[in-house]
């Protein structure tokens, strides 16, 4: 039986790195500023570290500035909020990343907001967020965006298909399922309390799973010859499983992410990509650059 060709997320977040680090490179070169990144760290989340610690690395290796602030998890709404505007205020930083979730009694909402939209690098501003959903420009929420990457890596024009997205988060399912209709999909967001789920998926040329439950979406409901897209990254007995049941949907579809190893690499250089777009808009608005140090 044929299986799947699957997309390999590492892969594409390599070559998008590669390029992200030459025109850095140029830059330098070229006596211009280069990106500047800040993440903000909120408590102790052990998976929260990990992915920081990441988007860090991977930042500096490209040649940005890579700024980390680590808060304690009792930090007050005013001091986090005072952190995050310290940073959006700084000409040599283009993007202000809050690591989510925040922990208990933080208002996640009074944070985001407190970004300044263009330094929003995550795209979660509600400003960025109605960009998104009329159409206008500005940064795009960064897991959704790798999901598109990925979708287009494979070649097919969604132009007319039917995408299906399983999940309606603000980080991922509403934003994608805008991506989608960008590129003329027509588009169903499903969600818990959707009936006949299976039918559903069975019904998808491209399907986004993003619920964050382990192997819910079953192998037999996809339709075969379509593209898969598993968001989820779910840690069970010390492995990462996605929210679709791999080996069954791969025999099934013509193309689909792994997980680990699909859309999970690709977010940080989506992220790294937004930062360097964020730097060259403050660059052709004029806005101040630091002092040479
Ligand atoms: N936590 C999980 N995904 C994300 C994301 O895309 N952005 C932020 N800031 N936190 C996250």
């Amino acid at each position: 039986m044929s299986t799947g060709r699957i997309i390999d997320g590492k892969a594409v977040a390599a070559s998008i790195r590669g390029e992200l680090a030459e025109r850095i490179a140029e830059l330098k070169a070229q006596g211009r500023r280069v990106p500047g990144l800040t993440t903000i760290l909120v408590g102790d989340d052990a998976a929260s570290k990990v992915y920081v610690g990441r988007k860090q690395r991977e930042a500096k290796e490209a040649g940005m500035v890579s700024e980390a602030e680590e808060l304690p998890g009792d930090v007050t709404q005013e001091e986090l909020i005072g952190v995050v505007r310290e940073h959006c205020e700084r000409p040599d930083i283009d993007g202000v990343l809050v690591q989510l979730p925040l922990p208990e009694g933080l208002d996640e909402a009074a944070v985001i907001d407190a970004i300044d939209p263009r330094k929003d690098v995550d795209g979660l501003h509600p400003i960025n967020q109605g960009a998104l959903f009329t159409g206008r420009e500005g940064p795009r929420p960064c897991t959704p965006l790798s999901c598109m990457t990925l979708v287009e890596s494979t070649g097919v024009d969604l132009t007319g298909l039917h995408a299906v997205v399983v999940g309606r988060s603000v980080l991922v399912g509403k934003p994608v399922a805008m991506l989608l209709l960008e590129r003329h999909a027509t588009v169903t967001i499903c969600h818990s309390r959707t009936r006949d789920l299976a039918a559903m998926v069975g019904s998808a040329d491209v399907l986004i799973a993003a619920v964050g439950r382990p192997e819910m979406i079953k192998g037999e409901w996809v339709k075969p010859g379509a593209i898969v897209i598993d968001v989820g990254i779910n840690r069970v007995d010390g492995k990462l499983i996605g929210d679709v049941e791999f080996e069954a949907a791969r025999r099934r579809a013509a193309h689909i992410t792994p997980v680990p190893g699909g859309v999970g690499p690709m977010t940080v250089a989506t992220l790294l990509r937004n930062t360097y777009d964020s730097c060259l808009a403050s660059q052709a608005s004029g806005a101040p650059s630091p002092s040479p140090s």
